[in-house]
C-alpha cells in the first residue's frame, strides 16, 4: 500500500476541554492519527476512536470525566454489538493527574496518555488492540514530543495556535498545572519559526504563541544561545503575510524589558494582552506564592501602556483564597478600579487536591466567596461595557475570518479580539479591513467597512504612520 487515501477511514471523535493548550493539543493528535486512516467524527456514537482531551482546572474534574466514561461505555458497548470496536482514550491534565485510577475505576477505557506522550499515540493504539489491559503513558519528555508531531497537518484557518512553551515552574498555592504539566520547556526557536511559516503558507494572517507561561519562553536559537519571548517575537513579526501576533497566557514575573519593548516597536504584537493577576492584595499575593505585588502588578501596567498607548488588558481573578479577609478583597476591586480591564476571567477559589492552598487553615466560607465574586464580576462587566462602548464611532482595522450568524455578514476580530460583525462580502475572509464601530454589544461589536483607506484613528491625537 502507498498511499493513505487506501486506508479505511476510521472516524475519531475528540472531546476537548480545558485551556487553549488543550485545544492545539486535540489538533495535534488529530494530526498523529490522520496517517494511520483517523478521519473526524462529529459525535462519539459509532466512532471507532473516542479522545476525551481533559483538564483539572474546572471544578469536580475527575467526577465529571468519570461520569462522561459511565456514558462511552454504553457507546463503546453499542459498536461491539455492530461488529466494531470503539478504542476509548483519555488525555490531558486528568490523564496525567490520575492515570492508574482512571483505569482502575473505569476499565473499559483502552488508553490513558499525558500530554507530553501524543506523539506516541498510533503505537499506543497498536498497543491497546493487542493488549488485554489498558496502555498508560504519563511520562514527562517533553523534547521528544514536539521532535516528533508531524507537521501540522490540518489548517487553522485565518487565527492560528502555536505551542511555544509548556509547563509551569511556579507552584502558585491553588494551582494543578506543575503537577499535571510538568517543568517547563521552551520549544527551540527554529521549529517555532517553521511552524509559523508553515500556518502562513497555510492562510493563517494571526497566530497566538500558546504556553502556560509564555512568556517565561527561553527557547534556544540558531546560534545557540537562548531567546526571551520578546526576540522570539520579533523574529515573527519578519515573515510575510503575517499580519497579527498575540501571546497568552503571560506571568506578571517574567515581563521583561524585552517584552515591553517588543509592545512598542512591534505593529503586528496587539494592543491587548492577558496577564493574570489573581488579586489585589499582598498578603494574598504571597499565600499565593505569585511571587509579585500588587503595586509591581500596576508598574508592569503602566509600562506597558507606555509602550503601547492603546493596550487593552484582560486578567484572571481568584475570589476566596484561603485566608482573604473581606480587607484583601477590597485591595483586589481597588486594583481591577485602578487599571480599568477590558475583559477579565474570575473564579470562585475551589480546592485542588494534592495542592497546597487545598489543605491550608481559614477556607473562606461559600457564601463569602459567592458574594465577593458577585462584586468583581459587577465591577469586570462594568468595565467590559465600558470598553465595548468606548470603540463606537471608531475606526480600526478588523481581521476577517469567517461567515457571521446571519445570511450576508461576515466576521471577524478587533485588535483587541472583540468579535466585529457586519454586512459584508464573504470575500474579506482572511483579509483585514478598516471598520467604523456603530454599535457596542456585551460581548461583540457591530459596524460598517470604511470607506476607501480610512485611516487608523484609535490614537487620533498621533500622526498616522506613513504607509
Ligand atoms: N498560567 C496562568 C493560569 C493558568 S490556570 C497564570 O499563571 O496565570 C487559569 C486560571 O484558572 C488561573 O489564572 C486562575 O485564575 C484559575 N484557577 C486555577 N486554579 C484555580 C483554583 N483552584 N480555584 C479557582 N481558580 C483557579
Ligand atoms: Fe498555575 Fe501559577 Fe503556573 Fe500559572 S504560574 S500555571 S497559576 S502554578
Ligand atoms: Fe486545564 Fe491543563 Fe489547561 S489543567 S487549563 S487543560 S493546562
Amino acid at each position: 500500500m502507498t498511499s493513505t487515501t487506501a486506508t479505511p477511514r476510521k472516524r475519531l471523535f475528540i472531546r476537548t476541554w480545558g485551556c487553549q493548550m488543550n485545544v492545539y493539543d486535540s489538533a495535534r493528535m488529530a494530526d498523529v492519527l490522520a496517517p494511520i486512516g483517523y478521519a473526524p467524527a462529529e459525535t462519539p456514537e459509532g466512532a471507532d476512536m473516542v479522545i476525551l482531551n481533559t483538564c483539572h482546572i474546572r471544578e469536580k474534574a475527575t467526577e465529571k470525566l468519570f461520569s462522561e466514561l459511565g456514558r462511552l461505555r454504553e457507546a463503546k458497548q453499542a459498536r461491539r454489538a455492530e461488529g466494531g470496536e470503539m478504542v476509548l482514550a483519555v488525555a490531558g491534565c486528568v490523564a496525567q493527574a490520575e492515570g492508574a485510577e482512571i483505569t482502575a475505576r473505569a476499565p473499559w477505557v483502552d488508553i490513558v496518555l499525558g500530554p507530553q506522550t501524543y506523539h506516541k499515540l498510533p503505537e499506543m493504539v497498536a498497543r491497546a488492540s493487542r493488549a488485554a489491559g489498558a496502555v498508560i503513558e504519563t511520562d514527562f519528555p517533553a523534547e521528544d514530543k514536539f521532535d516528533h508531531l508531524p507537521d501540522a497537518a490540518a489548517p487553522q484557518g485565518v487565527t492560528a495556535f502555536l505551542t511555544v512553551q509548556e509547563g509551569c515552574d511556579k507552584f502558585c498555592s491553588f494551582c494543578v498545572v506543575p503537577y499535571t504539566r510538568g517543568a517547563e520547556f521552551s520549544r527551540p526557536v527554529a521549529g517555532v519559526l517553521a511552524e509559523a511559516r508553515r500556518l502562513v503558507a497555510a492562510g493563517a494572517r494571526e497566530v497566538t504563541l500558546l504556553g502556560q507561561n509564555v512568556n517565561a519562553y527561553h527557547g534556544e536559537g540558531p546560534e545557540g544561545r537562548s531567546w526571551g519571548l520578546g526576540r522570539l517575537l520579533r523574529a515573527l513579526a519578519e515573515i510575510p503575510g503575517l499580519a497579527r501576533l498575540r501571546y497568552t497566557t503571560s506571568h506578571p514575573r517574567d515581563v521583561d524589558d524585552d517584552l515591553i519593548a517588543a509592545h512598542r516597536d512591534l505593529p503586528q504584537l496587539m494592543p491587548f494582552l492577558h496577564l493574570p493577576v489573581q488579586s489585589g492584595s499582598d498578603r494574598v499575593l504571597q499565600a499565593m506564592n505569585r511571587g509579585h505585588t500588587a503595586a509591581d502588578f500596576l508598574r508592569i501596567v503602566d509600562r506597558l501602556r507606555e509602550a503601547r498607548p492603546d493596550l487593552a488588558l484582560s486578567s484572571d481573578f481568584i475570589a476566596g483564597h484561603p485566608g482573604e479577609t473581606a480587607a484583601d478583597f477590597e485591595q483586589t476591586m481597588d486594583l481591577v478600579r485602578r487599571v480599568g480591564f477590558a475583559q477579565a476571567f474570575s473564579f470562585k477559589y475551589s480546592a485542588r487536591p494534592g495542592t497546597p492552598a487545598a489543605g491550608a487553615p481559614f477556607q473562606v466560607a461559600e457564601a463569602d466567596k459567592d458574594a465577593r465574586l458577585q462584586a468583581l464580576q459587577a465591577l469586570l462587566r462594568e468595565q467590559q461595557d465600558a470598553f465595548n462602548r468606548s470603540r463606537v464611532g471608531m475606526t480600526f482595522p478588523v481581521l476577517f475570518t469567517g461567515p457571521g450568524r446571519h445570511p450576508g455578514q461576515v466576521a471577524g476580530r478587533s485588535p483587541w479580539l472583540q468579535p466585529v460583525h457586519l454586512t459584508g462580502p464573504l470575500s474579506l475572509i482572511g483579509t483585514e479591513a478598516p471598520v467604523t464601530v456603530l454599535a457596542a454589544h456585551p460581548n461583540s461589536l457591530s459596524g460598517l467597512l470604511a470607506a476607501g483607506d480610512a485611516p487608523y484613528d484609535v490614537q487620533p491625537e498621533e500622526e498616522p504612520a506613513p504607509a
